[in-house]
């Protein structure tokens, strides 16, 4: 059977793996981000290697309005959307509390208003048909405290739980997925120093998409990429939190 999916932040980085990805395996594709060049090249370039459907929204996912102009994509149910991906992020360099209070404003816009939307919008779909498949891409940043970023993660991760719990039965699934350090230009947008990063840190978009999408098909509540991230977040999840927010303290 034909899929279609709706991947937001679909240009760059973790979405545009699970847009090529998903068109690999035949996935018709709905395509979301600010840059309508790009997603254009992106569309024509995915449609003519894998003779898949790709269609393109234009949408700044800080505003209503375009929340708005993709939720209602979301709603039509002469075309539906089967998987949803909620992918489309930045974070701010400062901390919280040294920011401007109307960026931290757009970032939580962006990381939990428009997924919530997305989020609730594809449900009601996807409910009426009795199927369908949501990933929220947070972070493993979610586990630590870590100011507004780990904050805007953690709702993602405690929401997906529970939905991957309360739709089973109506044939939802939901992951969050939560990365570590992605080479993407996550780090560069944000203007974050990132050379004390260690090597063995970094992760790449790719291998990390497909073991998301086998974590979906095995049903999985949370999804956490690559052994090393695993042992830290059991780490992080168990050791007290003032320990780990001082461990943290480096990245996003
Ligand atoms: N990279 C990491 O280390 C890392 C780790 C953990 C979690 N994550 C999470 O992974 C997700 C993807 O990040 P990435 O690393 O792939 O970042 P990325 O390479 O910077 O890509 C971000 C994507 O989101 C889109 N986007 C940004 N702001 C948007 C807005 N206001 N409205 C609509 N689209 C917007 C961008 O396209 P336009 O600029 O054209 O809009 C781009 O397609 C984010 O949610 C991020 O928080 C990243």
């Amino acid at each position: 059977m034909t899929r279609t999916a709706l991947i937001t932040g679909a240009t760059a980085g973790i979405g545009n793996a699970f847009a090529r990805q998903l068109a690999r395996r035949g996935t018709n594709l709905v395509i979301v981000a600010r840059d309508t060049a790009r997603l254009e090249q992106i569309a024509a370039d995915l449609s003519s290697s894998h003779h898949v459907d790709v269609e393109v929204i234009t949408a700044d996912l800080a505003t209503t309005e375009g929340v708005d102009r993709v939720a209602d994509r979301l709603s039509e149910s002469g075309r539906p959307i089967d998987l949803l991906v909620n992918n489309a992020g930045a974070s701010l360099a400062g901390w919280f509390g040294t920011t401007a209070v109307e960026d931290e404003d757009r970032q939580l816009d962006l990381l939990v208003r428009a997924p919530m939307h997305l989020m609730d919008a594809a449900i009601k779909s996807m409910s009426g048909r009795g199927r369908g498949e949501i990933i929220n891409v947070a972070s493993v940043a979610a586990f630590t405290p870590r100011g507004a970023y780990s904050a805007h993660k953690a709702w993602l991760v405690n929401i997906s739980q529970w939905a991957n719990w309360h739709y089973a039965d109506v044939g939802i699934t939901v992951q969050a997925l939560c990365p570590g350090f992605t080479r993407t230009e996550f780090h560069q947008r944000m203007g974050a120093e990132i050379a004390d990063v260690p090597r063995w840190m970094w992760l790449k978009a790719d291998p990390l998409v497909k073991a998301s999408l086998r974590d979906l098909e095995r049903g999985k509540a949370i999804s956490v990429p690559s052994v090393r991230y695993k042992v830290l977040t059991f780490v992080a999840r168990h050791a007290p939190a003032p320990l780990v927010a001082k461990i943290a303290q480096r990245g996003r």
